[in-house]
């Protein structure tokens, strides 16, 4: 497997990083996840726009076009064929010694590696979800490399058995460990606004266009966990998700949502991107 690491392909076992690297120090860094379907890329310009932003909240000199050629470069070592994949782009603050400031004249970190994810096959799949607190920052906006609770919050789904974590804030639907949640609920569809408490998700968005495409009324509204009994569908979206139904939401031992099976807004929209990626 070969890595990108500033400036040149490199097998991974010699890719290595100082220690004194602040994204290994401090978690003081920024990724992404583009995918790529048979080798082509979806959504490329939303997901580098989106890093573009995070390194200017955070102060990160790079100018993201540099990352372009790298890209393509990717997928082609990556040596997918029609395979799926993805590509991990991750940019840390850099090299100095430990300070809590921003240090002057660091050159940051970039490491760019392409991966084989099954992106398709998401239709067929159905879900249960743990709801859970939402304790991280209240920077849900920026891709921060720091992600030790959404990684606490995630494994606690895993060890019980669930797909994925849901997070609330005070009672508030926010978003999942790793995905963005949708609701149905009278044939017309929520989600959590954009804000500081959720990732501005690049599927959610192209979901929110299909929706308008698809004349499904959309509101960028949030739903409360006490409003789940009046849900008739949930899904989740996401780079590695796809749009995936949900069959369950269960917290502290509770039932808060339970279906047989996805409902058919769920997979009206499904089909509309299985149809966008293909
Ligand atoms: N996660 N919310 C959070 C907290 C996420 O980490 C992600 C993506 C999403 C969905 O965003 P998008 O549609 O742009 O992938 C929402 C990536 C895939 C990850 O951490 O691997």
């Amino acid at each position: 497997e070969v890595v990108y690491l500033n400036g040149e392909w490199l097998r991974q076992e010699h890719a290595t990083i100082s220690v004194f690297d602040r994204g290994f120090i401090f978690g003081d860094g920024l990724y992404e996840v583009i995918p790529f379907y048979s080798g082509k890329f979806f959504l490329k310009d939303a997901h580098l726009n989106r890093l573009r932003y995070g390194l200017n909240q955070v102060h990160i000199d790079f100018d993201v076009s540099r990352l372009k050629p790298v890209l393509e470069e990717a997928v082609t070592k990556v040596k997918l064929g029609e395979q799926d994949g993805a590509v991990y782009i991750q940019i840390t603050r850099g090299v100095a010694p430990r300070t809590h400031y921003y240090p002057e004249n660091v050159t940051p970190t970039i490491l760019v590696y392409a991966f084989p994810v099954a992106l398709k096959g998401f239709d067929k799949r159905f879900v249960d979800v743990l709801i859970t607190e939402d304790y991280r920052w209240h920077r849900c906006d920026i891709k921060a490399t720091s992600l030790i609770a959404n990684v606490a919050m995630n494994d606690e789904a895993i060890k019980n058995g669930f797909h994925e974590t849901i997070l609330h804030r005070q009672g508030v639907i926010t978003e999942g460990s790793h995905s963005s949640i949708f609701f149905v609920v009278n044939n017309e569809v929520y989600t959590h606004p954009e804000g500081h408490y959720i990732l501005p998700g690049i599927t959610r968005k192209a979901v929110i266009d299909l929706c308008k495409k698809l004349d499904v009324v959309i509101h960028e509204d949030p739903l409360k966990i006490d409003q789940l009994s009046e849900v008739d569908e949930v899904f989740l979206t996401g780079t590695t998700t796809q749009i995936l139904g949900v069959k369950s939401m269960i917290m502290n031992g509770e039932v808060c949502f339970k279906k047989q099976e996805a409902g058919e807004i769920t997979k009206r929209l499904q089909h509309a991107f299985i149809a966008l990626t293909a």
